[in-house]
């Protein structure tokens, strides 16, 4: 099977952040293992994703860069997966450097620098925003409509 990588992530609203990083997996060895976070095991970090685990598993699975994906459901699964894998490289995105070095005398452990200016918080806040305008020009519009009405009572 050759040098195998595994990482982990939510992985929701994919984005150009999450493909570069999974190209760069994929060069670091031979086969590449994805544990994407369960809706239950998000909520445990105090995230609510938009797309559920089985469409971010689906998608994940089907771009092409990936050979198998696991479901992550706890912190403490990562060792079992490292054996139950042959895993050689556990690797992640810089936002969690030195997190997870107690590993490193099971697995090679390296953290890449993460693509700058992009994140799915940053999609979900520009989406949020559209939202709150649209709200606001609804708002203007049924005051102007409520105005007319009292104008022709
Ligand atoms: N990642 C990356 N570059 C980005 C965003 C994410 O390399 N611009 C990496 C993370 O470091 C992680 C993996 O992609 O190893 C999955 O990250 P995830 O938390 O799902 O994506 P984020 O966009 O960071 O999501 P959020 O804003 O919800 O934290």
């Amino acid at each position: 099977m050759g040098k195998v990588v595994i990482t982990y992530g939510t992985f929701d609203l994919p984005h150009v952040g999450h493909i570069r990083l999974l190209k760069r997996l994929k060069a670091l060895g031979d086969y590449l293992i994805v544990g994407v976070s369960t809706d239950a095991f998000n909520a445990q970090k105090g995230k609510v994703s938009i797309y559920p685990f089985e469409e971010r598993r689906e998608i994940i699975a089907s771009i092409g860069l990936v050979d198998k994906v696991i479901a992550e459901e706890h912190w403490a699964q990562k060792i079992t997966d490292i054996q139950r894998y042959n895993v050689d490289i556990l690797a992640m995105g810089d936002d969690w450097a030195g997190k997870f070095d107690d590993l490193s005398s099971d697995v090679e452990i390296v953290y890449l620098p993460r693509t700058e200016g992009i994140s799915t918080t940053d999609i979900k806040t520009v989406i949020s925003r559209v939202n709150e305008d649209k709200l606001l020009a609804l708002e203007c519009a049924i005051d102007q409509v409520s105005r007319l009405a009292k104008k022709l009572r």
